[in-house]
C-alpha cells in the first residue's frame, strides 16, 4: 500500500481479540487443552427449538430479502413487548432499531450524536471497541481514572468534573465488560439525572443484561415518560439467546433519535439480516424460561470462579467481577498486561486480554472472560494460574 490511509484509523489500536489469536497462532505447539477467556462467547449452544423454528422459516423466499432500514414491525413489536416485561416499562416500537449487533447500534448512536472534535465520556476500564470506534470518528474518548477500590463502579462526582462544552455523552457498560460490575439501578438514576442537568446523553451498553444476578429490572429509566430525552440504550440479542453470530442488536433511543440514525443505517448496512431477525422475535417470544435458566447456570458459574480462582496461593487476584467477566491483577510488577497475557498463551495454553487493551495505564490487569468456559473446567484454569510464572 503505497497511498496514505486515515490518521483517524492509524490512531486506532489492533483489534485486542485478533492479536491474542495471533499469538496463539504463533505459539509453540502443546498437548494441554486450551483454555479461551478471550473473546466473551456464551459456552452453550443456541435453543434448539429456535434453530429448528429458523430451518422452518429457510426455505420462505421472503428470508432472502431486505426488510424495512429498521427491521420489521412486528419484530421490533416483540424486542418492545419483551423489553416491557424486563424493565417493567419500555421504548415503543417507534424508539427501537435493529442492527448489526450491538457493536453497529453503537456507531448507529455516536454518528448520530457527535462530530469529530466532540467528547465522549468513557468509563474506565472501557469496552476497547467503544475507544476504538470514538477513535476512528475523530470523537476524543474521556476516560475517567480506574480506582480499584471503587471495582468498577463510577463516581458520579469525577464524571461531572470530565464534561466540557464539548461533551456529547457519558458512556457506560452494564454489567461491565471488562470488570462484571453491576451499575445499580440508583447509580443509574443519577446518571441520567446529571446527563439531563447538562442536556447530553447518557449511553448504556446492557449487552449482559440478562446475565445480571437479581432477577430485577436493570434500571428504572423507562418510568420516566421523558427517558428518551438524555437516554439511548444498546442491547446485544448475541449474548442473551447465544447467536453472537448472527450479529443482533438493537439501538433503543427517542423516535426523532432514530429517524436521524436511519440516514446512518440506510448508508452503512441497510437493514439487519431478516433471518437474524426471524430469530430474534422467536427468541423474544418463547426463550424467557430458556434465558432464565442460563442466567442461574451463569451466577454459579461466577460463584465457583471466584471460589477457585480465589485461593490464597493464587497470586493473580480478582479485583472485580460480575456477569461475564473478571478483572484480575496480575503480581508481575515492571510486565505490562501484553507480556503476561502472551507468556499465559505460550505456558499454560490460556487465551486472554491483557489490561491495557481497555484503556490507559491499566497494564497491571488481565480480562478473565470466564463466561466461555464451563464449569468443569474452572477448577483447571485456575490451577495452570495458580502454578503460572513468567
Ligand atoms: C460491552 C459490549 N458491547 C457490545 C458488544 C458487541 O456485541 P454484538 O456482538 O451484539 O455486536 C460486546 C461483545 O463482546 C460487548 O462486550
Amino acid at each position: 500500500m503505497k497511498f496514505k490511509i486515515s490518521s483517524s484509523i492509524e490512531a486506532v489500536q489492533f483489534p485486542p481479540i485478533t492479536e491474542v489469536h495471533n499469538w496463539l497462532a504463533n505459539a509453540p505447539a502443546s498437548s494441554l487443552p486450551l483454555i479461551d477467556l478471550c473473546q466473551a462467547v456464551p459456552s452453550w449452544p443456541t435453543a434448539e427449538e429456535l434453530t429448528g423454528h429458523l430451518c422452518e422459516r429457510l426455505t420462505d423466499p421472503l428470508i432472502a430479502r431486505y426488510t424495512p432500514d429498521e427491521g420489521l414491525p412486528e419484530v421490533r413489536m416483540a424486542v418492545s413487548t419483551w423489553l416491557r416485561a424486563l424493565y417493567g416499562n419500555g421504548p415503543e416500537t417507534s424508539e427501537i432499531c435493529l442492527s448489526i449487533g450491538a457493536s453497529q447500534a453503537f456507531w448507529l448512536a455516536i454518528t448520530t450524536l457527535c462530530q469529530a472534535g466532540d467528547e465522549v465520556i468513557v468509563q474506565s476500564p472501557a469496552y476497547f471497541d467503544h475507544p476504538m470506534a470514538l477513535i476512528a470518528l475523530g470523537v476524543c474518548p474521556v476516560f475517567t481514572a480506574f480506582n480499584p477500590e471503587r471495582a468498577g463502579q463510577p463516581d458520579l462526582a469525577e464524571v461531572e468534573q470530565l464534561i466540557t462544552p464539548r461533551t456529547r455523552a457519558l458512556l457506560l457498560v452494564t454489567p461491565s465488560n471488562p470488570t462484571g460490575a453491576v451499575i445499580p439501578a440508583a447509580t443509574i438514576q443519577r446518571l441520567y439525572e446529571l446527563a439531563a442537568a447538562h442536556n447530553i446523553a447518557l449511553i448504556l451498553d446492557e449487552t449482559y443484561h440478562c446475565f445480571l444476578p437479581e432477577d430485577e429490572p436493570p434500571h428504572t429509566l423507562f418510568n420516566n415518560e421523558e427517558w428518551s430525552d438524555h437516554f439511548i440504550q444498546l442491547l446485544s440479542f448475541g449474548k442473551t439467546f447465544a447467536l453472537t453470530g448472527y450479529r443482533a442488536g438493537a439501538l433503543v433511543a427517542s423516535a426523532a433519535f432514530i429517524r436521524q440514525a436511519l440516514k446512518v443505517q440506510d448508508s452503512m448496512v441497510v437493514c439487519q439480516p431478516r433471518i437474524s431477525q426471524t430469530a430474534i422475535k422467536f427468541g423474544c417470544e418463547h426463550l424467557d424460561d430458556w434465558v432464565a435458566r442460563n442466567r442461574k447456570m451463569m451466577n454459579r458459574r461466577h460463584d465457583r470462579f471466584c471460589t477457585e480462582f480465589g485461593d490464597d496461593d493464587n497470586l493473580f487476584t480478582i479485583v472485580a467481577s460480575g456477569a461475564f467477566f473478571a478483572w484480575v491483577k496480575h503480581p508481575f510488577n515492571g510486565h505490562n498486561g501484553r507480556e503476561v497475557a502472551r507468556a499465559l498463551v505460550e505456558k499454560a495454553r490460556i487465551i486472554c486480554l491483557p489490561g491495557e487493551a481497555f484503556g490507559p495505564n491499566l497494564q497491571g490487569y488481565l480480562r478473565l472472560a470466564f463466561g466461555n468456559i464451563d464449569g468443569e473446567q474452572i477448577p483447571e484454569a485456575a490451577r495452570r494460574f495458580l502454578e503460572f510464572s513468567l
